[in-house]
């Protein structure tokens, strides 16, 4: 079977920094004839010159100057990969910190997710900790509607492959992940090591204790989720490029609806519309776009300043909704104080990420007891709020477009809250 029949797999890979995420991606793609031994090589040499050798497969994916020289990921990597069943393209994402809004949109547009966690030792308690990204990033999949996950156990061979230390990890993670409403009986846990290679693609002999499902073969068990093709179009703008002899080409993937060339489309919150000359995906040129399809498309007439990142693109007869005001039930997860009416944190929804007052403290409930307008909110609290964007966005009803209707509450570096939209007012 070709690529062009398997069924398509946005995958996403996340966790802590440094836990092997681009390590594993890389070996990954190598294993399944994405990277040439030729390519590898280069990558190897090029590594080793700077002292970094073991960070081989890592350059498959990492290949901005300030990401090879510091050995961490800044940007999101996309790559495509078939196995028996899927066609996948795989997200590498950025585990540090200060990249979290990166990762972020890279998880906006996955249907299932890989969660690296490094059994080394210490490793996994620091991703854990409360500073860590581990439980961060799984909730922020969680919230941004990617309800498949595996856990890669990740540096098996720092842990001598002990079983012990998997079980160790993986009932730490379990408890985690079932808080954030993961469904356990979904979720996969994989003990192997992206550098050495072990349970990537092959039973290990490293692990006689393991009887589950290497790597790959997990990931053959994700499903496909539904495809809205009936619902109206809306595609978030991930990125956008100048290809010379083409011109300006937004990127994003299609969430809702269908998009086919000659289509008039409208790029909101600016308003601007343009019809569609063709679209790509991985540098094809394809008839039409669904649910699910990362794809490039080019128009007609269309500068580079009249698209941004964080954009949504729908038809001109079906214009997706620019927010005056929203109501949201939001969670209150990690925040240092309280949360008072007029607190404008940044709220990330699709690709956007817009400045949000919290205008109207609705009412609060806390463990059970709901109250009508509180005068703050503390962690652990479920609230209704009204939400004011500081400019115009595109946020729309869950029940509509959940992709677009729930957002994540970022401030002073962490997620303070994760949140559903009800209701809006559009302008
Ligand atoms: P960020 O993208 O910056 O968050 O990091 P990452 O998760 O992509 O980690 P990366 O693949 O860059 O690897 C980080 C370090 O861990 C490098 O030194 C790797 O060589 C090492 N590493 C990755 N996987 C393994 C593994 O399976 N075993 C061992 N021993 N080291 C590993
Ligand atoms: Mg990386």
């Amino acid at each position: 079977m070709s690529s062009k029949e398997k069924p398509h797999l946005n995958l996403v890979i996340i966790g802590h920094v440094d836990h092997g995420k681009s390590t594993m991606t890389g070996h990954l793609l190598y294993l399944c004839g994405s990277v040439s031994d030729r390519d590898l090589q280069k990558f190897e040499k090029e590594a080793e010159l700077i002292g970094r050798g073991s960070f081989k497969f890592a350059w498959v994916l990492d290949k901005l100057k300030e990401e090879r020289e510091r050995g961490v990921t800044i940007d999101l990597a996309f790559y495509k990969f078939e196995t028996k069943k899927y066609y996948y393209t795989i997200i590498d994402a950025p585990g540090h910190r200060d990249f979290v809004k990166n990762m972020i949109t890279g998880t906006s547009q996955a249907d299932a997710a890989i969660l690296v966690v490094s059994a080394g030792t210490g490793e996994f308690e620091a991703g854990v900790s409360s500073t860590g990204q581990t439980r961060e990033h799984a909730l922020l999949a969680k919230t941004l509607g990617v309800d498949q996950v595996l856990v890669a156990v990740n540096k098996m061979d720092l842990a001598d492959y002990k079983q012990e230390r998997f079980e160790e990890i993986k009932n730490e993670m379990e408890r985690n992940l079932k808080l954030f409403g993961f469904d356990m009986k979904k979720v996969e846990f994989v003990p192997a090591s992206g550098m050495k290679g072990d349970n990537l693609d092959k039973k290990p002999d490293s692990m006689p204790w393991y009887t589950g499902p290497t790597l790959l073969d997990a990931l053959d068990q994700f499903e496909i989720p539904p495809k809205p093709m009936d619902k109206p179009l809306r595609l978030p703008i991930q990125d956008v490029y100048t290809i010379t002899g083409i011109g300006t080409v937004p990127v994003g993937r299609v969430e809702t609806g269908v998009l086919k060339p000659k289509e008039e489309v409208i790029f909101q919150p600016t308003g601007k519309k343009a019809a569609v000359v063709s679209i790509e995906m991985h540098h094809e040129n394809i008839a039409e776009a669904i649910p699910g399809d990362n794809i490039g498309f080019n128009c007609k007439g269309l500068s580079k300043k009249d698209v941004r990142r964080g954009d949504v693109v729908g038809h001109a007869t079906k214009p997706p909704t620019i927010a005056k005001e929203f109501t949201a039930t939001v969670q209150i997860i990690r925040h240092p104080s309280a949360v008072a009416a007029g607190y404008t944190p940044v709220i990330h929804c699709g690709t956007a990420q817009v400045a949000t007052r919290f205008a109207e403290l609705k009412s609060k409930t806390t463990k059970g007891e709901t109250t009508a307008k509180p005068d703050f909110l503390k962690n652990g609290d479920g609230a209704e709020v009204l939400m004011i964007p500081t400019r115009d966005m595109v946020i729309e009803q869950y029940a509509d477009f959940p992709q677009l209707g729930r957002f994540a509450v970022r401030d002073m570096g962490q997620t303070v809250a994760v949140g559903i939209v009800k209701k809006v007012t559009p302008k």
